[in-house]
């Protein structure tokens, strides 16, 4: 660790009841850039699962017992705490996941806003009186803090996704044990100690990094203490962490994979829709779940918009995420490259041609992708059925808005969707007809903590961010009131 600012904020232990508690054995976390570990973490085991699961049902009374402004004061420090430590933050995400600086810096930004945001929550969950029935008996509903909660994170978003689950949880009064993506834990474990600085107690928040997801995440999804269970990730895995969850009946929300159609018709600002779709398309290297995947042009603007994208692909910077100007880094992972490369080269087997990129870039390292271009997708190849989670967007022509539509609805998952058009009556039909949780329109920026993030279908259940967040972590009592003497 050469960097003084990011040592300041390195941690390798499990963060268990407001300690730091060490591990019988440790794994490598690595440097996607460069292949260096950058350090030895703590492999949480069963026993230090159970024991922060116990700190956290200890810690719940208290912690929920607090006024709402109690809890509001204490998130909004550790918001103040993580704004004051952005570079730190930003500094060892870029080196455990390999984003660039300054997005790594927006992505703390990011995940701050969702601290802000719930810190205002906390103050405005309101129950609801009810008309009076029949018996002239009174009714109400009030919200409460559901209980312990487990999260499981990606490491696509190693700050944003911990604190989009984190802060709702809090605010709600609810205490949480969180396992990160073994590939980033180093984030979240500098998250649990600005916590700490900035005064939540003890037990509230419990993060276990480790390299046995599936026992730790079976101890998660069935113990009995745990009353809420929430996931970012594959769809794959989803099904059965929400299916291990049946088990005691937890209330569960899964944000899980996308396959988003980027549709750009032809009244559409082309360069826009081009601008936009770039910025979609490589933030984070492609390695989002909400990102571009099957882009949908109209045959009349082909060739105009192809070109457009070619000259803007020759603009991107690729290289370390700590060097200036570059648009983005190295994948994750060797699986990431060979996943990427295999959706490429089946494309191209069934007939797909490769406009631009498709190779790797050995002379950066060994897990840079070059920007690509592939044109001539079917709806029957992998390419448009799977998640790419690289840089590479894959273009399919259409001739009317219907087939768009079916096109972009063929999908078992719905997470977001995209398009582009100056027509506000396409705006208002087209919008209604997507199968999809989120849309963007004119626009590839749709993250934001007063959105509501989620999706239908296969995509998942519940919502992050905006109002409705916080209730993903209450439950609802109905009170009757009959007659007082
Ligand atoms: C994700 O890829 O899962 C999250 C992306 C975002 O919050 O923008």
């Amino acid at each position: 660790m050469s960097n003084q600012s990011m040592t300041s904020l390195l941690r390798t232990e499990a963060f268990i009841n407001g300690r730091w508690a060490s591990a019988s054995h440790q794994f490598d976390v690595c440097n996607p850039a460069t292949g260096a570990v950058i350090a030895k973490v703590a492999n949480s085991d069963s026993a230090m699962t159970h024991a922060a699961i116990d700190a956290a049902a200890q810690a719940l009374p208290q912690w929920r017992a607090l006024l709402p402004k109690q809890r509001a004061q204490l998130l909004r420090r550790w918001h103040q705490l993580v704004l004051d430590n952005k570079r730190a933050l930003a500094e060892l995400m870029t080196t455990e996941q390999g984003k660039p600086l300054a997005e790594a810096m927006t992505e703390v930004e990011y995940g701050a806003s969702y601290i802000d945001w719930f810190a205002g929550e906390a103050e405005r969950s309101y129950g609801t009186i009810l008309s009076q029935g029949a018996t002239g008996h009174k009714s109400w509903y009030i919200r409460q803090a559901i209980g312990v909660c487990a999260a499981i994170t990606p490491w696509n978003f190693p700050h944003a996704m911990i604190t989009r689950k984190l802060a709702p949880a809090l605010a709600a009064g609810c205490t949480m044990v969180v396992k990160p993506a073994e590939a980033t834990p180093l984030s979240a474990l500098a998250l649990a100690q600005l916590a700490h600085d900035a005064g939540i107690p003890a037990g509230v928040i419990n993060i276990l990094p480790t390299q046995q997801p599936a026992a730790i995440g079976e101890i998660l999804t069935t113990h009995p203490d745990i009353k809420k269970f929430t996931f970012t990730g594959s769809t794959a895995v989803g099904k059965q962490l929400m299916a291990q969850c049946a088990s005691t009946v937890k209330k569960v929300s899964l944000e899980l994979g996308g396959n988003a159609p980027f549709i750009v018709f032809e009244d559409a600002n082309l360069e826009l829709a081009a601008a936009e779709l770039i910025r979609c398309k490589f933030r984070n290297a492609g390695q989002t779940c909400i990102s571009a995947n099957r882009v949908l042009v109209q045959h009349s603007v082909l060739s105009q918009f192809l070109e457009l994208l070619q000259s803007k692909l020759q603009q991107l910077t690729i290289g370390s995420g700590f060097e200036p100007a570059v648009d983005y880094g190295p994948l994750i992972n060797q699986a990431a490259i060979d996943k990427v490369a295999g959706l490429i080269a089946d494309a191209v087997a069934h007939g797909a041609e490769l406009i631009a990129g498709g190779k790797l870039l050995p002379e950066l390292g060994p897990l840079y992708y070059a920007p690509t271009l592939i044109f001539g997708i079917t709806p029957a190849m992998r390419i448009a059925q799977e998640e790419i989670f690289g840089p590479v967007i894959a273009i399919q022509a259409f001739t009317d808005e219907a087939q768009a539509i079916r096109l972009a609805n063929a999908a078992p998952v719905g997470l977001a969707g995209y398009f582009c058009t100056e027509d506000y009556r396409r705006i208002e039909r087209v919008s209604t007809l997507l199968e999809c949780g989120m849309l963007g329109i004119n626009t590839g920026a749709i993250s934001h903590a007063y959105n509501a993030f989620g999706g239908i279908k296969e995509s998942g259940i519940g919502r992050e961010g905006s109002p409705v967040g916080i209730a993903e972590y209450q439950e609802i009592k109905n009170i009757t009131l009959g007659d007082l003497a």
